[in-house]
């Protein structure tokens, strides 16, 4: 079962903060004029906008309006301009080639769509544009501090490096962190996290 996302961003605090996911600000460097990013299943907007705070042209994706629209109140509560839709992933037309970094964090599908979803991402790259990816690794399920509680859902690294294998991998590493991404999500947690770039 998933969560209904709209009407869990449905309030006014931010579900999972409004710092930015701390590997994205690790690996995102700051834009030069007129790069592009795609911040996918953007929730609430805290990497689109921590993006566009660095200088990127960001365009940030979620199904959920209510993510979106306080996506669009945090981007003007620190001035920057953030494009934005509203789509269902699953049935968007992906731009092709257009983005010098995709960043996709926490966005989880099952494996009858999830190579599907993880091609368009690469896809969106442009030649030499970069992939950010953090998920949760199938061991989060005994960790209890959150992710879709559905193996099927979750991601190794074998599993990442497959599915980008015509990206050059960068890094690709499974890693027990410390969650922070709001009050809600804090504590141990196992994760994947891959940085891929389009040849
Ligand atoms: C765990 S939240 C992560 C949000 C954000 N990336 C972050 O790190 O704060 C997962 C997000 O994926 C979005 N999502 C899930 N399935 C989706 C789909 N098929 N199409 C668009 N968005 C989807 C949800 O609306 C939600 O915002």
């Amino acid at each position: 079962m998933q969560p209904d996302w709209n009407e869990r961003f449905a309030t006014e605090d931010y579900f999972y903060g409004t710092e930015p996911n701390r590997f994205l600000v690790s690996r995102a460097a700051h834009a030069r004029p007129g790069m592009k990013a795609l911040a996918v299943a953007d929730g609430e907007g805290r990497n689109g906008v921590w993006l566009a705070r660095q200088g990127f042209d960001v365009l940030s994706v979620d199904g959920a309006e209510t993510g979106i629209a306080k996506a669009r109140k945090l981007a003007a509560r620190h001035g920057v301009a953030l494009r934005s839709v509203v789509a269902d992933l699953r049935t968007w037309t992906w731009p092709v080639a257009e983005f010098d970094i995709v960043a996709a964090l926490y966005i989880h599908f099952p494996s009858s769509e999830r190579p599907a979803m993880h091609a368009a991402m690469a896809n969106a790259l442009k030649p030499g544009g970069r992939l950010i990816l953090e998920v949760f690794h199938p061991d989060q399920l005994s960790y209890g501090s959150g992710g879709p509680p559905i193996a099927d859902m979750l991601c190794s690294a074998d599993l990442l490096a497959a599915d980008f294998a015509d990206l050059d991998i960068e890094a690709l590493e499974e890693v027990e962190i410390d969650l922070a991404s709001g009050p809600l999500h804090q504590g141990r947690a196992m994760v994947t996290r891959l940085v891929a770039a389009r040849p």
